[in-house]
């Protein structure tokens, strides 16, 4: 975003939340520098997600990854970046217990990293906990549906909102969270319907993964959308590049130049006579 100068602005969290049923938001995850400055001209809002803990960690679930940890990716990825808006997923752990342990991890991360908000993950039962955060000035980005953190718990990555109750509790966990006061609210994993009702009924723009086209914006895990996560990939994801399969080639190619000592070339040495090289 430009000031009036014509200067890169930050996008902030006032500009978040003012895009409700406009033009949707762009997102993506981000998890270091180098890809945060490739995605940042293009995005609305970049996600340090703790999806890192399997897709940069291997780990199983995301419920491994630490708190130093989601700073220093955190802080990565504001060096990287400088228009769009940074958000920080709270991880497992680290919020739960209390709204007083969520502030002070939050406040780790907002002043370790300088990122504009954080995430966490939960419905009516972090209410209290949003409500903390965001009366001490601390910017929420809200998590409902399917949520990875708590999938062991409710029998594993299940698709929310198939029944009734599922449907019920997932809208009631929208408002709750708007009426918390987190600017926005990603949704994840539900079915289609669900998503675009909850869209239509909160005051909040709704960021949907595995929700509906209908929702005020969309995010996609990075390594997933590039190829460069090839364990499984869900049905709500569209692949648009295969970086994997690149990567697989480039290393192939050096590889052979390496055992035929076609690299590096006399080009790439140093103290070469210029008609050497
Ligand atoms: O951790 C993450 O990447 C997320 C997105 C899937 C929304 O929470």
């Amino acid at each position: 975003m430009n000031d009036p100068k014509g200067e890169i602005r930050r996008i902030s969290v006032s500009d978040i939340q003012a895009r409700k049923g406009g033009v949707p938001l762009a997102c993506l995850t981000a998890y270091s520098k180098p890809m945060a400055q490739w995605l940042d001209p293009h995005m609305d809002l970049l996600l340090v997600g703790d999806s890192l803990a399997m897709v940069i960690y291997g780990m199983e679930t995301t419920r491994g990854v630490t708190l130093d940890a989601m700073i220093n990716h955190g802080a990565a990825v504001m060096r990287g970046s400088e228009r769009a808006c940074v958000v920080v997923d709270l991880p497992h752990g680290t919020y739960e217990d209390s709204p007083q342990q969520a502030y002070a991890s939050a406040r780790r991360v907002l002043d370790e990293t300088g990122v504009q908000a954080v995430k966490l993950e939960g419905g009516v039962e972090m209410a209290e906990t949003i409500r903390h955060l965001t009366d001490q000035g601390i910017a929420v980005l809200g998590h409902i549906g399917l949520l990875p953190q708590k999938a062991e718990n409710r029998g594993g990555f299940k698709i929310q909102g198939r029944d009734d109750e599922g449907w019920k509790r997932v809208m009631a966990d929208g408002q709750a969270v708007t009426e918390a006061g987190a600017f926005a609210i990603v949704i994840e994993g539900t079915v289609e319907a669900l998503a675009r009702e909850i869209t239509e009924t909160v005051a909040v723009p709704t960021i949907g993964i595995g929700a509906s086209p209908g929702c005020d914006g969309q995010i996609l895990v990075t390594d997933d959308a590039l190829g460069l996560f090839s364990d499984f990939t869900p049905t709500f994801v569209k692949r648009y590049a295969e970086l994997g399969e690149d990567i697989n080639r480039a290393a192939e190619a050096y590889a052979a130049d390496v055992r035929a000592r076609s690299f590096p070339g006399l080009e790439h040495c140093f103290g070469v006579p210029k008609d050497k090289k």
